[in-house]
Parts: C-alpha cells; sequence; structure tokens
C-alpha cells in the first residue's frame, strides 16, 4: 500500500513560527514534524511515500528528506500551488496511486501513539470504500465530528467544526481510501471558507454506506495550535523513528 502525507497549507494559527518555516518541519521532540508521519509509516511497512507541500517549502523538506534513503523509505514531491483544502492537496496524489489500489493518507500535523499497522490491515480486509480513524478528544468543536446512525454501528455523516459536536469523537488526520477518492474529489465544491474540504469527500462515502471507522487507543494530537504543539513535543520527547 503506498501513502501520502499532506503537509502544505498555511500553519496560519501557529504564526509568526510559520511565517518563516511551514509547520511540518517545526520540532516535535527531537525531531521536524514530518519525520514521525515519515517513521510511522515505515514502522507500518509502507515505504512508497509522497510528500505533498506548499510551493516555497518544497526545497527544505528535499533538503531534509532527499530521497528517503536514509530514512528506509521511497520519497516522491508533489507542489500544491494554493492552500485550497486537505481534499484539493489530495487529488494530486492521483498519478502517485494506481487506478485500483487502496492508500493511506497522513495530515503531517497529525501525532499518535498507535502503530498503524492494524488499522491499515483492517481496511485491506474492506472490499472497498474508505476508513477513518477516531479519538474521543475533550474539544471535538475544532475537529470533523462523526455523527453515528442511531444503533451507533456506524458514522451517517460527518460534521466540521460543529458548534455542537453531536459526540465527543473527533475524526483524525488519518484517511484510507479506495482509488474512486479522486472521482468524489471532483464532485465536491469549495466550502464557504473557499476550500475543498476532506470532511465533503468523507460525507460523500458516508451516503453510499462506505465509510467504516475504528478507534484509536493511545494517545493523539494534532500540532497545529501553539497548545497542541507543546503537547505534540512532550509526547514525542526521545521518540526517534
Ligand atoms: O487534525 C484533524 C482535523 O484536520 C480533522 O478533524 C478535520 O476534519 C480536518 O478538516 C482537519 O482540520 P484542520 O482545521 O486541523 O486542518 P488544517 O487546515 O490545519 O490542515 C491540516 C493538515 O493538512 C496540515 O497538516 C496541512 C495540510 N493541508 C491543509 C490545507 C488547508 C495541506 O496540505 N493543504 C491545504 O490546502
Amino acid at each position: 500500500m503506498r501513502a501520502v502525507i499532506l503537509a502544505g497549507g498555511t500553519g496560519s494559527r501557529l504564526r509568526p513560527l510559520t511565517n518563516l518555516i511551514n509547520k511540518h518541519l517545526l520540532p516535535v521532540g527531537e525531531q521536524p514534524m514530518i519525520s514521525h508521519a515519515v517513521n510511522k509509516l515505515r514502522q507500518a511497512g509502507v515505504t512508497d511515500i509522497l510528500i505533498i507541500t506548499s510551493r516555497s517549502a518544497a526545497g527544505m523538506f528535499t533538503a531534509y528528506l532527499g530521497s528517503g534513503d536514509s530514512e528506509g523509505v521511497a520519497l516522491t514531491y508533489k507542489v500544491q500551488e494554493q492552500a485550497g483544502g486537505i481534499a484539493e492537496a489530495l487529488a494530486l496524489a492521483e498519478g502517485f496511486v494506481g487506478l485500483d489500489d487502496k492508500f493511506i493518507v497522513l495530515l503531517g500535523d497529525n501525532l499518535f501513539e498507535d502503530p498503524l499497522k492494524p488499522h491499515i490491515e483492517a481496511f485491506r480486509q474492506q472490499k472497498d470504500g474508505a476508513m477513518v480513524l477516531l479519538k474521543e478528544v475533550h474539544d471535538p468543536e475544532r475537529y470533523g465530528v462523526p455523527v453515528f446512525t442511531g444503533d451507533g454501528s456506524r458514522i451517517e455523516r460527518i460534521e466540521e467544526k460543529p458548534e455542537n459536536p453531536s459526540s465527543s469523537f473527533c475524526v483524525t488526520g488519518i484517511y484510507m481510501y479506495d482509488a474512486s477518492v479522486f472521482d468524489r474529489v471532483r464532485a465536491i465544491e469549495p466550502s464557504a471558507r473557499g476550500e475543498l474540504e476532506i470532511t465533503d469527500v468523507n460525507n460523500a462515502y458516508a451516503a453510499d454506506g462506505k465509510l467504516s471507522s475504528r478507534k484509536l487507543e493511545g494517545w493523539w494530537t494534532d500540532a497545529g495550535t501553539f497548545d497542541s504543539l507543546y503537547e505534540a513535543s512532550a509526547r514525542m520527547r526521545g521518540a526517534r523513528g
């Protein structure tokens, strides 16, 4: 299975740190943030990885990670010209992912404890569709939040940053897709904030009854704000791939 790490965006909530440096190159523990995503994938046996980042940051990523040889992975890079949304960045992976293949997507600012392997194995067993990984959090309004069906057996839809979250779960930035994801991205429209939203893509799967979910057991945080960046750094202190 191939993997895509999304490492573009503006990192606006971490200004002024991100005025000069892409968020995913900021230190988390003893390594730049991007290394943790690469390490997680390699530990799960996923070594063919596409990194998507912005035009201004691409040079720093290649300078730091190069071919991926020294990390035990094979890296490909693509540039997202504007921060047009997570789904827009994902669309750039179409040529990298085989036409019939399933693949995994990591938001590069998500840090977590769980090994990916069991989740990937579960998705391999799934005939088609998509899988999202959930985590119970104290501030679900910051994230995509699943609305479960009455019997709680599956996700009916996901609400993006809802004022009144219907559950205390967050949809983490760990997604697994079949190749129909690219047609689904083409079918969505930009949101009110002008972005192609990954939640709209996931909702297209949910509407077809093809969105499954699993729960993360270990700690999880994104590192998109100062508080969460500090938390991630403390958690990752001493962790190396
Ligand atoms: O962290 C999980 C959350 O990530 C989910 O619960 C939300 O449903 C999802 O929309 C997303 O929310 P954020 O507001 O945290 O997304 P953010 O704009 O911070 O972008 C997250 C990652 O995606 C970040 O690592 C950079 C990358 N990205 C983002 C944008 C907008 C890109 O590569 N390109 C982009 O255009």
